[in-house]
């Protein structure tokens, strides 16, 4: 069983059952090939296809081609500390950013958490919005071409388009796509009309359609299957989407990394020692019980954590990804090896993003709509 909103994520994830179900397409060879011609590389997100599938991605390429220009739009309800599951989307987003050479609309919905979370207050989401928004300053985003929107404070501009969004779907919709019920709560109900407003709002602001495309992990694609049936009606176009896997949780290879539990999830702000620590003592190994009978057999990296770590965010070189793998397979190389090398690699990403999270402070004003 596998049940996915943006609420909740549970069971064992099968990604092409997904791609069945919400109507997607997969990446397929021919569409990297054609994103190849633009970026001259292409991510590994890509080609490892963690990105895995999309909505009218070649039409976005086809306005692009006629010298129509997309904006990219993407956000992050701040409910809690930024963790490594959230930086997949985010890191490709910059290098869609720095390839195409695009805007960034950055939401933060700071209510979204407020009506799904029995506690968490405005207080609190006031505080993780300013967090959170150093964590994404630290990677990177051209400052020139990124804005922060963040949905109580620029309210003004959001709430009259979210009403005409709010108007074209029926809580019986809400009902069947987010598995909401009659007593779910109003703010519930409303909120995929602000999670829809910024994949127009720049054309608003501009007076003139501009294209969008819209990088998120899958589950939040809920969102835009039912906005993007409404947007078109308000006389914008259909908002292009491309969607991510999810970063396991260190405890197992299915499921994602959550915010639930402290000790499956590592955060940005851990400490060197407590990033060795969680990955020693919790992430899920596909190791042989025993060192003589992983010599023997070897290991499976298809389910190891640590692999998908480095599969998914922290070795980018193919070829020394695929040495790691065939040595785990093999049994040449150790469990406790191969969490070594996660545990540097994520320790040097670290150290840096939280030298450019601190530097980010006195940026933030700049990214503010
Ligand atoms: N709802 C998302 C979250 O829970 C935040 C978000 C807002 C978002 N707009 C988005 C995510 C657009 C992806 C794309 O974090």
């Amino acid at each position: 069983m596998q049940k996915i909103t943006p609420w909740e994520v549970e069971g064992d994830i099968d990604y092409s059952k997904l791609v069945k179900e919400f109507g997607t397409s997969p990446i397929s060879d021919p569409l990297l090939k054609r994103i190849k011609k633009h970026t001259k590389d292409l991510h590994f997100m890509l080609t490892r296809k963690i990105f895995f599938s999309h909505r009218d991605f070649n039409w976005l390429l086809d306005e692009y081609e006629k010298n129509n220009k997309f904006f990219l739009y993407t956000g992050r309800a701040p409910s809690g500390d930024i963790h490594l599951g959230h930086l997949v989307p985010w890191i490709f987003t910059k290098w869609l950013q720095d390839k195409f050479n695009v805007e960034l609309l950055f939401q933060f919905p700071d209510e979204e958490k407020v009506v799904f979370k029995k506690d968490l207050t405005f207080e609190d989401t006031e505080k993780f919005t300013k967090e959170n928004m150093l964590d994404i300053i630290a990677l990177g985003f051209n400052p020139k071409k990124t804005k922060f929107i963040i949905d109580t404070k620029h309210a003004n501009l959001m709430y009259k388009p979210a009403m005409q969004v709010a108007k074209k779907i029926t809580f019986s919709t809400v009902k069947a796509t987010f598995g909401l019920n009659n007593q779910s709560n109003l703010g519930q109900i409303f909120y995929t009309s602000m999670q829809a407003v910024p994949a127009f709002l720049p054309s608003i602001l501009k007076k003139k359609n501009i294209p969008c495309l819209i990088p998120l992990a899958i589950d939040q694609d809920a969102h835009f299957r039912v906005s993007r049936d409404v947007i078109p009606k308000l006389g914008y176009y259909k908002p292009a989407i491309i969607h991510s896997m999810f970063l396991p949780s260190l405890l197992g290879p299915k499921g994602k990394m959550s915010s639930s539990s402290e000790q499956d999830t590592i955060y940005t702000t851990d400490s060197p020692s407590t990033v060795e620590s969680k990955i020693k003592k919790y992430a899920f190994s596909g190791g042989k019980p025993t060192l003589e009978e992983h010599r023997k057999k070897g290991g499976n990296p298809d389910i190891d954590v640590s692999f998908q770590y480095l599969r998914m965010l922290f070795e980018p070189d193919d070829k020394k990804l695929s040495k790691i793998y065939n040595d785990y397979k093999s049994g040449s190389l150790l469990t406790s090896e191969l969490k070594e090398i996660l545990i540097k690699k994520v320790n040097t990403f670290l150290k840096k993003h939280q030298q450019k999270r601190e530097l980010a402070k006195k940026q933030v004003n700049k990214f503010i709509l």
